[in-house]
């Protein structure tokens, strides 16, 4: 039986960070699931066509990890249809032996409801925003604004919105360091058994 890990929260938290870490650690595989969302709205057209014929190639392309990608990515996302042809696939992936670690918004609460553990990652949004600006070379200002727009609406789509599982623990990275949030987290898989 494979070892599943679901991490979630809201932008720029920091689970991309621990995610990479853990698998590494580990051993295990790693899909950054924001990705799925930011290549089909990057696609353009008729997002619930471009969710069903995505391919591994859409995965690569060098704009995905703009603020745009990201306002795009979130909007086609509360697309019922949009989500329903993304389900397998991160299924299928979940089952990666000897592990995985998917991050996301509904990792914990719809795709991988079974995982070993879950994590549910935080941080104060100027932080999140100061991080994010610093990462993407952009105005830290204009970045709050995108972060808190992206995430009222994740948070209040119909299906799968962005939310804690119950079973989730919760980890605000907000005064931790990158070290401190991986080894936290590395002390979590290792007690759930990874
Ligand atoms: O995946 P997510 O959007 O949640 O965030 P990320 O890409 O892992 O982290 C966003 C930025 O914050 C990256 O530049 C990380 O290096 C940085 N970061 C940090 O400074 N301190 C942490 N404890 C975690 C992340
Ligand atoms: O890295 P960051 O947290 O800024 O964003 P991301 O994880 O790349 O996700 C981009 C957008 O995709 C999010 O704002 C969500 O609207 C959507 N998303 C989702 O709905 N479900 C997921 N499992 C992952 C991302």
């Amino acid at each position: 039986m494979p070892f599943t890990i679901a991490i979630d929260g809201p932008a720029a938290s920091g689970k991309g960070t621990i995610a990479r870490a853990l698998a590494d650690r580990f051993g295990f595989a790693h899909l950054d699931t924001g990705l799925l969302y930011r290549a089909v709205g990057a696609l353009g057209g008729d997002p619930i066509l471009a969710a069903r014929g995505l391919s591994a190639g859409d995965l690569q392309r060098d704009d995905l990890r703009t603020a745009a990608a990201g306002q795009a990515a979130s909007r086609v996302a509360a697309i019922p249809e949009v989500r329903a042809a993304l389900v397998d696939f991160q299924r299928r992936y979940a089952r990666t032996e000897p592990g995985a670690v998917l991050d996301g918004r509904d990792i914990g609460t719809v795709i991988c409801p079974d995982a070993e553990l879950k994590l549910y990652i935080t941080a104060s949004d100027e932080i999140r925003a100061r991080r994010r600006a610093l990462e993407l070379g952009a105005d830290e200002s204009v970045i709050l604004g995108e972060l808190r727009e992206r995430d009222a609406r994740d948070a209040a789509r119909d299906v799968a919105p962005m939310r804690p599982a119950d079973d989730a623990v919760l980890i605000d990275t907000s005064a931790l360091s990158i070290d401190e949030a991986v080894e936290l987290a590395v002390g979590l898989a290792q007690k759930a058994g990874a």
